[in-house]
């Protein structure tokens, strides 16, 4: 048994134990034990912690930028000083690779500075009335960005200290104060996390941690009054209730995804082969942006699977602590889904290339060939490293069934033909479209977005500090 500690929940600037004593157990993926427990609060103290950030943001935002931004760059310096306490939890929490946890710290830090450098190069416009027909230039409209209050801010589990920081940063250097929900597996990060934010001396209330049951506090958080604009990073169907809960206030949901690689006839199999398997595996595919099937035309088919074939099998599989990239899913639960997945393509006439092998909930990497429209790995995320691949003859039969998608995160396109590249990009139903490169959500800067089923709005620094705050216009009415 591990050392197993209690952690408060943070409200305030103060670390609190619930008043109703209970606790929600915390199991690590891969070490099938507890690690920790975390609170599971009551809707009456989800009241005070919105009253605290109401109260918070008040002051915070009329302060001047460059002192906000100090604290934030402060964060950014005590993240990177417990970048190892940070991604140890993180391994032992969500199962990745100590590497890839570190990597996350790091990333997170840079995307706090970058989000300050961002927002301090950010100004307003000014507009003379005199442009319009009968309007007149002693008529001057001055429009800024505000802040729009306190954000709700809910990330997944898979980086629960990255894109909880994607939500929190640019909330918060806008003025914003925030209420933050951590996915209950991720919570013990995104506590860590906010254990670097208090060391930063921040104000109080600025940032409130709540944790607890779903079904105690989640639909009572969306509906909140106190709440005035919601960041979702998750599954598309708590997307879509959440969406439904809300009602009339700003919304950014980042949810799931089917991304395809579309690899034409005259692609660099060797390029296409080595990025498709980094894009589909990496984390056990337990990302978004993962690539989840390959439309490959049939004529370049057989020997895309023996290369795919060849470097699948040399990925390495076991536990995250010795940095092996096929690590255990996130639950049991998730293991059976992706497992559901295969055997019904199998059932279906799919062929196992290589995989289908299970370990409780470690799914080996497994490629699927043959795979056709009537099988449900055509169409669902499986969240895990199961890969179908689907043969077309063209390709209009390729951008058909990427289209025929309800997701529409991002594409990828595998050619030497930079004209057809453009031309197939243009028709994807996609919030972007990689040419030549694994689906990816960074560089951080870049704007990200997903369309259909895959969400609404867009994140990407730049845009995340547009969909925190409203524009403001103060006319000047000049009399001589
Ligand atoms: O899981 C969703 C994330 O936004 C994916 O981010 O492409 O950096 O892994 P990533």
């Amino acid at each position: 048994m591990l050392n197993s500690t209690t952690y408060k929940f943070y409200v305030n600037g103060e670390w609190k134990e619930s008043q109703t004593g209970q606790t929600i157990e915390i199991k690590s993926p891969y070490l099938h034990e507890t690690i920790g427990k975390v609170q599971a609060i009551t809707k009456e103290e989800v009241d005070n912690a919105i009253s605290s950030a109401q109260e918070a943001q008040k002051q915070w935002a009329d302060i001047p930028l460059q002192q906000r931004a100090s604290y934030l760059y402060k964060w950014a310096e005590e993240l990177v000083n417990m970048q190892y306490e940070i991604a140890e939890i993180i391994m032992k929490e969500v199962g990745k690779s100590f590497k890839d946890a570190k990597n996350e710290v790091i990333r997170t830090a840079d995307f706090i500075r970058y989000t300050v450098e961002e927002a301090l190069h950010m100004h307003g416009q000014s507009m003379k009335g005199d442009s319009f027909p009968g309007g007149s230039k002693s008529k001057i409209a001055i429009i800024e960005r505000v802040p729009l209050g306190v954000v709700l801010a809910i990330p997944p589990f898979n980086y629960p200290v990255n894109l909880a920081a994607a939500k929190l940063a640019p909330a918060l250097i806008s003025g914003n104060a925030v209420i933050f929900k951590p996915a209950t597996q991720g919570a013990i990060s995104g506590i860590k996390m906010i254990e670097a934010f208090h060391k930063a001396g921040f104000p109080k209330g600025l940032i409130n941690v709540v944790t607890g049951r779903g079904s105690v506090i989640g639909d009572y958080l969306v509906e909140h009054k106190g709440i005035d604009m919601i960041s979702f990073t998750g599954g598309t169907n708590t997307g879509t209730h959440l969406a439904k809960k809300a009602g009339m206030i700003p919304l950014v949901l980042e949810l799931g995804g089917k991304d395809p690689a579309i690899v034409r006839e005259d692609a660099d199999l060797e390029n296409a082969v080595q990025q498709i398997v980094s894009g589909a595996f990496s984390y056990s595919g337990q990302r978004c942006t993962a690539i989840k099937r390959i439309l490959v035309n049939e004529n370049v088919a057989d020997e895309m699977i023996g290369l795919l074939k060849a470097e699948i099998e040399k990925l390495t599989v076991g536990s995250p602590a010795e940095d092996n990239t096929i690590v255990p899913l996130i639950d049991d639960s998730s293991a059976d889904f992706v497992q559901s997945l295969i055997d019904d393509a199998i059932e279906k006439g799919a062929t196992v290339v290589t995989g289908n092998k299970r370990e409780q909930n470690l799914i080996y990497p497994t490629l699927l060939d043959q795979v056709t429209e009537d099988m449900r790995i055509a169409w669902e995320e499986p969240f895990g490293p199961a890969l179908p691949v689907i043969r077309v003859s063209s390709d209009e039969e390729a951008i058909h069934i990427a289209n025929a998608s309800e997701f529409g995160l991002q594409a990828s396109i595998f050619t030497k033909d930079i004209n057809k590249a453009f031309s197939i990009a243009n028709k994807l139903e996609t919030g972007s479209v990689q040419i030549n490169g694994k689906t990816e959500r960074g560089p951080d800067h870049f704007p990200f977005i997903g369309i259909k089923g895959s969400g609404m709005g867009a994140q990407g620094i730049h845009k995340s500090i547009e969909s925190m705050t409203r524009e403001k216009v103060t006319v000047l009415n000049l009399t001589d």
